[in-house]
């Protein structure tokens, strides 16, 4: 038996979005995501044995067992595992507010406590147990370009091209808080009640395949406009739910605007966002410098990253 497994896993940035469950008991996406993990952006996650309760302390709070007892539930019975898990983890960014924290955390939970409990699976079966906590946590176990397509039980890596290396993400917080509606509620919300769901479910497929094909071809700029369309349609099912959710704020706005004169201006520049009011931003490493002197001209920003494509999680065990 170990005594220890450590694992530090970057979230997954969707370019082109999940949103909505095809199995909701399950887990399971409803529509194809097409993304890659980031790299400096971490989370950091502790797995110890604990003989009666699972328990998990997320940046130094004991966290209730319902969000994550299906999870533990599961790991147990694909490890065999005999005991429960004493789970410490924390995040060097904000979390819960649309930075995909609950990828990171999930697939980061995922590969430490199988490796404490002392098995080898191979990267799909971590993602399929990841997937359980959260969809998007079926792609932060890869590094790297990673696909989990509508209706799959696991998230697949795909091949890495030359403009991955050159690929930037400035991710703009203009807020800190934790989101006030969690995105499983947000997106089971717009299922409910969006009449736009159902369009964005057949467009979404469209975009997913179009975005492949920009990625083989290499194609940046076809790729920051599909990724553009991709996020505002999925809020277009957000700001049309009963009631409507509406994460952004005037500074997210503002980012966008300020995204949309930078292009007019030549520069390769495309935003996009997650259930939260923060904006990442796709650039190239020549132009990340002139983003963010452009970015720290507006004022309300609390944070800003620059971060790339990762190689994927990091495990030691002890
Ligand atoms: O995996 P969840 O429940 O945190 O949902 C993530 C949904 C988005 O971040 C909005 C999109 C995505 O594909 O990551």
């Amino acid at each position: 038996m170990k005594h220890r497994a450590v694992a530090e896993v970057s979230p997954s940035l969707a370019l082109i979005k999940y949103w909505g469950k095809k199995n909701r008991k399950k887990n399971i996406p409803a529509t194809s995501s097409l993304a890659f993990s980031l790299n400096v952006l971490k989370t950091i996650t502790e797995v110890e044995v604990s003989e009666r309760i699972d328990t998990v302390n997320l940046n130094g709070e004991n966290q209730g067992p319902a969000r994550y007892q299906i999870f533990f539930d599961n790991i147990r019975k694909q490890t065999q595992a005999g005991h429960h898990f004493c789970c410490t983890t924390s995040n060097n960014f904000p979390t819960g507010a649309g930075l995909a924290s609950s990828a990171s955390g999930f697939a980061a939970l995922a590969i430490a406590c199988c490796a404490l409990a002392g098995r080898e699976f191979p990267a799909a079966k971590l993602s399929a147990m990841a997937r359980v906590g959260s969809a998007s946590a079926a792609r932060a176990v890869f590094g790297g370009v990673t696909v989990l397509k509508r209706g799959a039980l696991h998230a697949e890596a795909l091949e890495v091209f030359g403009i991955w290396k050159e690929l930037r993400i400035i991710a703009v917080c203009t807020d800190a808080g934790p989101k006030a509606v969690s995105s499983r509620e947000a997106m089971e919300r717009s299922r409910l009640t969006s009449p736009y769901y159902r369009s964005w479910l057949a467009d979404s497929e469209k975009l997913f395949r179009e975005a492949l094909r920009a990625w083989y071809r290499e194609d940046l700029e076809a790729l920051g406009e599909l990724a553009r369309e991709s996020y505002l349609r999925m809020f277009a099912t957000m700001f049309s739910a009963r009631p409507p959710l509406i994460y952004w704020l005037p500074q997210s706005l503002e980012v966008i605007r300020l995204c949309a004169e930078l292009r007019a201006r030549g520069l390769p520049v495309w935003e996009t966002m997650d259930a939260g009011p923060q904006v990442k931003i796709l650039t190239d490493s020549a132009h990340a410098g002139d983003v963010r002197a452009a970015i720290g001209q507006l004022s309300g920003i609390s944070a800003l990253f620059e971060d790339k494509i990762g190689n994927g999680p990091v495990l030691r065990v002890e």
